[in-house]
């Protein structure tokens, strides 16, 4: 292609709906200077500041909220969390950035690892125990109810294989009075139980609805020779929540891309090789809706492993994610550097 050509991709509904491609003589993603809300920034996951590291009593650090209710969080937990945890009226979404875990849930205990997505419906109670002296995780809470889509792709995850549940043998070795919370949007309510209520002596029939599946077990759909949109494999109802794998893959750089319905966070999870701009294990970046972006090769040598969330509402950083957050431009995902005396 001439290289003084530059293709541009606007989408609807993420990748699913109207899909047109067009060439354009100049770049349409630069700019030198931004000022207002809704602008692109690149985020240091490892920079939030997560209270519940060194208080085990708090809870997560919120560091962005979107327009429909969907909250994204840092926790850093290196102790027990003393008491059970139980979301009314938010599904969790759970990924391992750093560390490993054991959820001790209603139907024995899951043990995770740093890659590791845990899906964790609503009125589901269970508490963290870290396993590893520091650990670091995306907090993910949608009102609706999320699943995978339904059943991913074929060939995108072996669920025989890659999903694991908790182990019903392993159950809670707690006993008496417990501190249980439950969450919902205005707040939280605070239980004194008679007893641990994580407590089980077998499951008698179905099976326990928390699973996590690790990122590097989600092939990604790749279209050869020449790329193609990537594929989400999990969602809900409405599809405000879509999550993808966006690690390397055959096709080279995608096209310039106008994402007309949904704002895009992507993480980079771990090397060897950079994700254009993203270098470090848990750096992000916050694409606003209808920003156009242009992002780096996804086949570099070595390959990287990263992740994708596509959220139908709005997002804003929180004070804390602002202050873990820079500016960026959307070419390579590179901080900002301001045009002189310009506004950045
Ligand atoms: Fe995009």
């Amino acid at each position: 292609m001439n290289e003084n050509v530059y293709p541009h991709n606007w989408s609807r509904e993420g990748f699913l709906g109207d899909f047109v491609v067009a060439l354009r003589p100049h770049p349409i993603n630069e700019y030198t200077e931004v000022a207002g809300p809704h602008a692109p920034h690149r985020i240091d996951l490892t920079a939030v500041k997560a209270v519940d590291a060194t208080d085990p009593a708090e809870l997560p650090t919120a560091f962005a909220r979107s327009r429909n209710d969907l909250v994204l969080s840092v926790s850093a937990r290196s102790e027990p969390t003393p008491f059970v945890w139980r979301n009314a009226e938010y599904d969790e979404v759970h990924l391992v950035q750093e560390g490993e875990l054991e959820y001790v849930t209603d139907w024995g205990t899951l043990a995770v690892r740093p890659g590791d997505f845990v899906f964790l419906p609503r009125a589901v109670s269970y508490r963290v125990v870290p396993t590893t002296p520091t650990t670091l995780r995306v907090i993910i809470e949608t009102p609706e109810a999320v699943a995978m889509n339904p059943q991913a792709q074929p060939g995108m995850i072996n669920a025989a294989r890659a999903v694991r549940r908790p182990d019903p043998a392993r159950v809670s070795q707690e006993s008496g009075p417990t501190t249980l919370l439950i969450r919902t949007t205005d707040g939280i309510t605070r239980f004194t139980m008679t007893n641990d209520p994580l407590a089980m002596t077998e499951i008698v029939y179905g099976r326990a609805p928390v699973w996590t599946v690790n990122l590097a077990d989600i092939q990604p759909v790749a279209y050869l020779p020449a790329g193609g949109p990537p594929s989400h494999f999990a969602e809900t109802p409405t599809k405000d929540l879509l999550l993808y794998t966006l690690s390397s893959r055959p096709g080279g750089r995608p096209p310039q891309h106008h994402n007309a319905d949904y704002d895009e966070l992507v993480f980079y999870f771990r090397g060897p090789a950079p994700y254009g701009g993203l270098d470090a294990p848990g750096t992000g970046i916050w694409i606003p809706k209808a920003v156009a972006h242009w992002g780096p090769r996804e086949d570099p040598e070595g390959g990287y492993l990263a992740w994708l969330l596509e959220s139908g509402g709005t997002i804003r950083l929180t004070a804390e994610g602002l202050a873990a957050a820079e500016l960026m431009e959307t070419s390579l995902f590179h901080p900002l550097v301001p045009a002189p005396g310009g506004v950045a």
